[in-house]
């Protein structure tokens, strides 16, 4: 449930118009709801009320510092890949004892600046980053909180670029050799084995390949419970799907209740969940202006003023995400377009054979752009990015200014 929806014929972001939004700020731009991302966090936090139980936003799918910080004002914890995403969770006001650090190469100055921020967890990913992190935490005087990532060797049945818990990934360490690794970590002095993870892809509409991959690391814990190595949390990671167009993503009470049976009699382990998607995806919506109708010779083109490197996903995955049009009363007559952007290249589209009433200078919404938007734009073409606004109630905040000209070469410089 989300709260972009149409009022007298024109889409809201909760008491905001879309079209108030784009006088105001130019187009293209982000706009995220506050209250949806409220909402979709408060539903994992509910659902899980059962269990002890941690829920992690994926900074990764969006780190705008207002997304973040209205995560963290109502407790969340955080998943971060990088040094530079723990600097913004600490920028935007979280809580880095809340923080697990996940990833297959962290760098020795980004596992140094993690320890001297105490944070939760690191989610190890192989031998070589155990004996990484054992030296950092050494040459500091500390002990570092670990927890191995398993491969469970599940297929999470979504696109082959988010699945990430088959053996041919790249991710994990395999379950078969678990117990070695577990047991090689317990033998290095600087760290602290505390938890068990595992993240098997992202978008998953079925809720199988989570429980197989619960089930896979619950026979771990087990055997690692007999040898004396006790955990006290387990990460299932994020995943958890949305719609788009038709899919039908879990349910997250079905979800969070079939958990929490398997781990019914297991209340010492506490639960750690790293939702992005699910929490950010249907949040946003990139407001765009349609530039020039094109009639070509077999397909009619909307060119519009947003493009792939302001929205990667229909480019990169064939993504489908809805396009709707901001003012519903108009006198322009449904026609089949591919919405295509200004980028220099046929792989430009934000959507392809789309009906929609549209017209040169009316704005398009292109929907669940909340998650893997504005973080995976670029200034491909030299284009500035866009503007991000949080809607509250009835009040806009423009949360990142769009970029200038100055801002497209920050850092350059030409030979003296
Ligand atoms: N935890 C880990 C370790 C991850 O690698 C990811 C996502 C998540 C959590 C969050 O997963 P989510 O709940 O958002 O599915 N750019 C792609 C998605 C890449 C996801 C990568 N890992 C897209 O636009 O579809």
């Amino acid at each position: 449930m989300d709260f972009f929806d149409y009022k007298r014929d024109v889409l809201h972001a909760e008491d905001v118009s879309l079209h108030a939004i784009a006088e105001t700020y130019g187009t293209p731009t982000y706009v995220y709801s506050r209250a949806t991302l409220e909402r979709h966090w408060q539903a994992f936090d509910n659902a899980l009320s059962h269990h002890a139980h941690l829920i992690c936003y994926a900074v990764k799918a969006n780190s705008n510092l207002a997304v973040l910080n209205v995560l963290a004002r109502l407790g969340s914890g955080f998943d971060i890949v990088s040094g530079g995403e723990l600097a913004r969770v600490i920028k935007a006001g979280g809580d880095p004892s809340k923080v697990v650090f996940s990833g297959v190469a962290k760098r020795e100055d980004e596992i140094r600046y993690a320890l001297e921020n105490k944070i939760m967890c690191f989610n190890v990913e192989s031998h070589a980053e155990l004996d990484r992190i054992n030296k950092v935490a050494e040459e500091m005087g500390v002990v570092a909180p670990i927890s191995l990532r398993i491969n469970p060797d599940v297929d999470a049945k979504t696109h082959p670029y988010i699945s990430t818990g088959l053996k041919s990934n790249k991710f994990g360490i395999a379950a078969e050799q678990a117990l070695a690794s577990y047991r090689y970590a317990h033998s290095l002095s600087n760290l602290d084995i505390q938890g068990m993870d595992c993240h098997i892809g992202s978008q998953l509409t079925d809720l199988a390949p989570f429980e197989d991959a619960l089930d896979k690391l619950l026979v771990l814990v087990d055997a690692l419970e007999k040898e004396g190595i006790s955990l006290t949390h387990l990460d299932l990671g994020g995943g958890l799907g949305v719609t788009y167009q038709n899919e039908t993503p879990p349910d997250l009470e079905e979800y969070a209740a079939r958990l929490g049976r398997k781990l019914a009699d297991r209340q010492h382990l506490k639960l750690i969940l790293e939702p992005g998607r699910a929490i950010a995806a249907n949040a946003g919506i990139l407001l765009s202006k349609v530039e020039f109708i094109k009639q070509g010779e077999e397909q009619h083109f909307a060119i519009v003023d947003a493009g792939m490197n302001d929205l990667l996903r229909p480019a990169l995955y064939s993504a489908w995400q809805n396009i709707i049009p901001v003012d519903r009363n108009t006198e322009a007559t449904p026609h089949l377009y591919d919405v295509v952007g200004p980028v220099c290249e046929t792989g430009d589209f934000l959507g392809k054979e789309r009906t929609l009433p549209i017209q040169p200078n009316d704005y398009i919404a292109v929907r669940s752009a909340g998650a893997y938007g504005f973080v995976m734009a670029s200034n491909y073409n030299s284009r500035c990015k866009p503007a991000e606004i949080m809607v509250d109630g009835a009040n806009h905040h423009q949360v990142r200014a769009r970029e200038t000209l100055e801002d497209l070469w920050l850092g350059e410089s030409v030979l003296p």
